[in-house]
C-alpha cells in the first residue's frame, strides 16, 4: 500500500517524492524521573492512515511518551522509533514529525509568523509554507502579532500550525483541543481525520471521551505508566463489557417474566423499561413475539467510550477532586475540592 503522493488535500505538499508508511513503534520504553517511574516498559505501535487516540489518567506518562517520541526526554530503558528510525537520527526532523507538545512553549516577544518562519528556516522549509500553514489555522489576521499575548485557545493554533509546518508523515498532538472553542474542537476533529485519511499517523492525547469516540480508530489506553490496551475503539468497548438491550413494553411484568423463562438475564431499567444483559436485540424480539407481548422499544445499548474508560483506568487513577455536599469515602463535605488532592502515592 502506499501514501497518495503529493497529499494535496490539505494544502498541498512540500515533498516531491512518496514515503514510506509511518509508523510510531516503542519497545519496553521507560522512564523514571528519580523514584517516579513516568513510563514504565511501555511497547505499542502507531500505524498510518487512522488516528490513534493515547488515553491515560492525568500523570500516566503520556506526555512523557509523547516527549520521548520526539527526543525531548531521553528513555531510562528500551526505545522508540519513527518507521524504525529515532528522533535524532532524522536528517529532517520537522519534515518527517510534527508536534503539538505544550502550546505555550514559544519566544513570548516573538510574532506568530516570526516563530514559524525560523522553524522553517532551520528545517528547509519554504516561506511560502508559513503563509499557508498561518491560514489553515486562522491565525493570518494576527501573525504579526507577539505570541506571548495570545490567547490559550490562539496558541494551540499557533502549535497545531508548528506541527503542520514541515508537511511530517507523523504528526502528535498532546491535548490539542485545550482551550479551543466549540468551532476550534471540531475543525480540530476534522483536520486530525483528513490528515489521516491521507495516509499520515497521527497520535493524540485527549481527556475529552466524546471527543476521541468520535475522531479516533485506535487507542493506546495506559495507567500508571503501563500499557492497558493497544487496540481500536470499537474493540476497546466491545471487549469490556457485556451487550444489553433495552425493551419497552405495555406488559412490562409479563415481559420480565417471558425473557427469564428464555433463560435471559433480566432487570428494571429506567422509566419502566427492562434491561437484558448478555443478549441479543433479535433473541429479546423473538422471545416477546413468540408469547405474542407487543414492544414499544427494543434497542441495543452501547456503552460509552468514557465509561469504558472510566472503569478500565478506575484503581490507576492518583488525582482525586471531591465535590461538594457528596462526601467521598468519608470525608466531610466542604472538604478542599478539586484537582491536585494526590491519593495513593
Ligand atoms: N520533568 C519531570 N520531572 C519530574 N517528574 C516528571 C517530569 N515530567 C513528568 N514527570 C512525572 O511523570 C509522571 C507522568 O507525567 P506526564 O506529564 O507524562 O503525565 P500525563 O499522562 O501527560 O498527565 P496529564 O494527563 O496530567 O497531562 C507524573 O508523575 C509526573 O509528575
Ligand atoms: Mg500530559
Amino acid at each position: 500500500m502506499c501514501r497518495p503522493v503529493g497529499r494535496s488535500g490539505l494544502l498541498g505538499s512540500i515533498h516531491a517524492e512518496p514515503r514510506a508508511l509511518p509508523v510510531i513503534s516503542a519497545v519496553g520504553l521507560s522512564k523514571s524521573y528519580g523514584s517516579t517511574r513516568a513510563v514504565d516498559e511501555l511497547s505499542f505501535e502507531v500505524r498510518s492512515g487512522v488516528v490513534t487516540g493515547f488515553l491515560g489518567p492525568n500523570g500516566s506518562g503520556k506526555s512523557t511518551t509523547m516527549r520521548m517520541v520526539m527526543g525531548l526526554d531521553r528513555p531510562t530503558a528500551g526505545s522508540v522509533t519513527i518507521n524504525g528510525v529515532g528522533y535524532h537520527d532524522l536528517r529532517w526532523p520537522l519534515r518527517e514529525v510534527g508536534a503539538l507538545l505544550e502550546a505555550k512553549a514559544v519566544h513570548p516577544g516573538r510574532s506568530a509568523y516570526a516563530h514559524l518562519l525560523s522553524l522553517a528556516q532551520t528545517n528547509a522549509i519554504p516561506r511560502s509554507r508559513v503563509d499557508d500553514v498561518l491560514a489553515m489555522v486562522g491565525l493570518e489576521g494576527v501573525s504579526r502579532r507577539k505570541a506571548g499575548k495570545f490567547s490559550l485557545g490562539m496558541s494551540q493554533r499557533l502549535g497545531i500550525a508548528s506541527a503542520l509546518l514541515g508537511d511530517p508523515g507523523v504528526l502528535l498532538f498532546d491535548e490539542p483541543i485545550n482551550g479551543l472553542d466549540p468551532e476550534g474542537i471540531l475543525w480540530v476533529r476534522n483536520l486530525l481525520k483528513s490528515l489521516a485519511a491521507e495516509g499520515r499517523t497521527v497520535f493524540v492525547s485527549s481527556h475529552l471521551m466524546s471527543e476521541m469516540a468520535q475522531t479516533a480508530t485506535d487507542l493506546v489506553v495506559i495507567g500508571r505508566g503501563r500499557l492497558i490496551s493497544d487496540t481500536s475503539v470499537e474493540n476497546f468497548i466491545a471487549s469490556n463489557t457485556e451487550s444489553t438491550v433495552l425493551v419497552r413494553t405495555p406488559e412490562t411484568e409479563r415481559l420480565q417474566g417471558v425473557l427469564a423463562a428464555a433463560g435471559l438475564r433480566v432487570a428494571p431499567g429506567a422509566d419502566g423499561g427492562l434491561v437484558v444483559t448478555g443478549a441479543t436485540a433479535v433473541q429479546v424480539g423473538e422471545a416477546a413475539h413468540a408469547a405474542s407481548v407487543m414492544l414499544h422499544e427494543l434497542s441495543p445499548q452501547q456503552a460509552s467510550l468514557e465509561e469504558v474508560f472510566m472503569d478500565m483506568t478506575s484503581d490507576m487513577v492518583d488525582y482525586h477532586g471531591l465535590t461538594p455536599d457528596a462526601p467521598v469515602d468519608g470525608a466531610p463535605a466542604g472538604a478542599p475540592s478539586g484537582a491536585g488532592a494526590e491519593v495513593g502515592r
